[in-house]
């Protein structure tokens, strides 16, 4: 399967967009093969023009080989069942729409298109989501390997079972705002104790991304990189207690927990 035209729709949107970014910046595709679509007037006079955008949905999937659908759940029902008859009948639709699960988007579309869900997260801005991917019932290897080459630009990619993505979601959709809190609460914590606030922050997400690198690097696990450090009797050891004994760990399990649960509700529902 060539992959010459992409059509993104909501492609002006966050994600959209970040997506799109990346794939022009490792020329996976030339500007001049993208288009994204947006349904606001003023949304599409704002845009950089460095690639084509439009507010109409229908000429921008003609003779698209590859559709992006970048829209809130509300959204992806009411677009498929408008463009579906003006797709190319082989065309590949990939969906970032949060909840919505491969099954459905088939139905809407009618036939047996191939249909890959991904769950990337808003890092891709800066290439470093994490994306999640599962395909559906029509969708080839070849369409996998060609989405992973789509997605690998912006970030690290993995295959998960499509029974996973709603905990995808919570996890590495949801996470980079989790980690954010985190940061804001380790600068303040700096604050506190009288460093400048643009140091205190600068030294918080540099150790958040510090930690990370540690554990994808390594492969370790956690735990055994934090005993590492965390000498006995040391300082480190008082901080873990205090976390401990303020629940931290149980706080981000139950945040995974309880967004992976919306997500799986918001098909149909406005937002996320
Ligand atoms: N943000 C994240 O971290 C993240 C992570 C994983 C998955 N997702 C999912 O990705 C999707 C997009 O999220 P986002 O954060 O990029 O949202 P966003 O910034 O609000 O972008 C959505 C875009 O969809 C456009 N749109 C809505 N209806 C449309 C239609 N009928 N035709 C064409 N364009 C239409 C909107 O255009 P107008 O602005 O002109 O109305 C908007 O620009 C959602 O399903 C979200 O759940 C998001």
């Amino acid at each position: 399967m060539e992959t010459n035209r992409l059509t993104v729709i909501g492609g002006l949107g966050k994600m959209g967009a970040a997506l799109i970014d990346g794939l022009l910046v490792a020329e996976v595709y030339e500007a001049s093969d993208v288009v994204a679509t947006t349904r606001h007037q003023r949304r599409l006079d704002a845009h950089t023009g460095a690639f084509r955008a439009t507010l109409d949905n229908l000429e921008a999937v003609l003779g698209a080989d590859v559709l992006l659908l970048a829209v809130h759940p509300d959204q992806a029902r009411d677009v498929l069942l408008q463009i579906k008859d003006d797709m190319r009948p082989d065309a590949l639709v990939i969906s970032i729409v949060t909840g919505v699960p491969t099954f459905a988007i088939e139905g809407w579309l009618g036939g047996q298109l191939p249909v890959i869900r991904a769950i990337p997260n808003i890092a891709a801005v800066v290439r470093a989501s994490m994306t999640a991917l599962c395909r559906g019932q029509y969708a080839t290897e070849e369409h996998m390997l060609l989405t992973e080459r789509l997605f690998e630009p912006v970030g690290l990619v993995a295959r998960i079972d499509e029974r996973h993505m709603d905990s995808c979601t919570g996890l590495a959709g949801c996470g980079p705002a989790f980690a954010l809190e985190v940061i804001e609460a380790l600068a303040l914590g700096g604050v506190k104790r009288g460093l400048p606030r643009d140091v205190a922050r600068l030294m918080a997400a540099q150790v958040l991304r510090g930690a990370a690198e540690l554990v994808l690097e390594t492969g370790m696990h956690p735990a055994e990189l934090r005993d590492q450090v965390t000498t006995p009797g040391g300082c480190t050891i008082d901080g873990i207690t205090k976390l401990e004994e303020r629940g931290l760990p149980i706080a981000l399990i139950e945040a995974v927990e309880v967004s992976a649960i919306k997500a799986g509700l918001l098909r149909g529902e406005n937002g996320d």
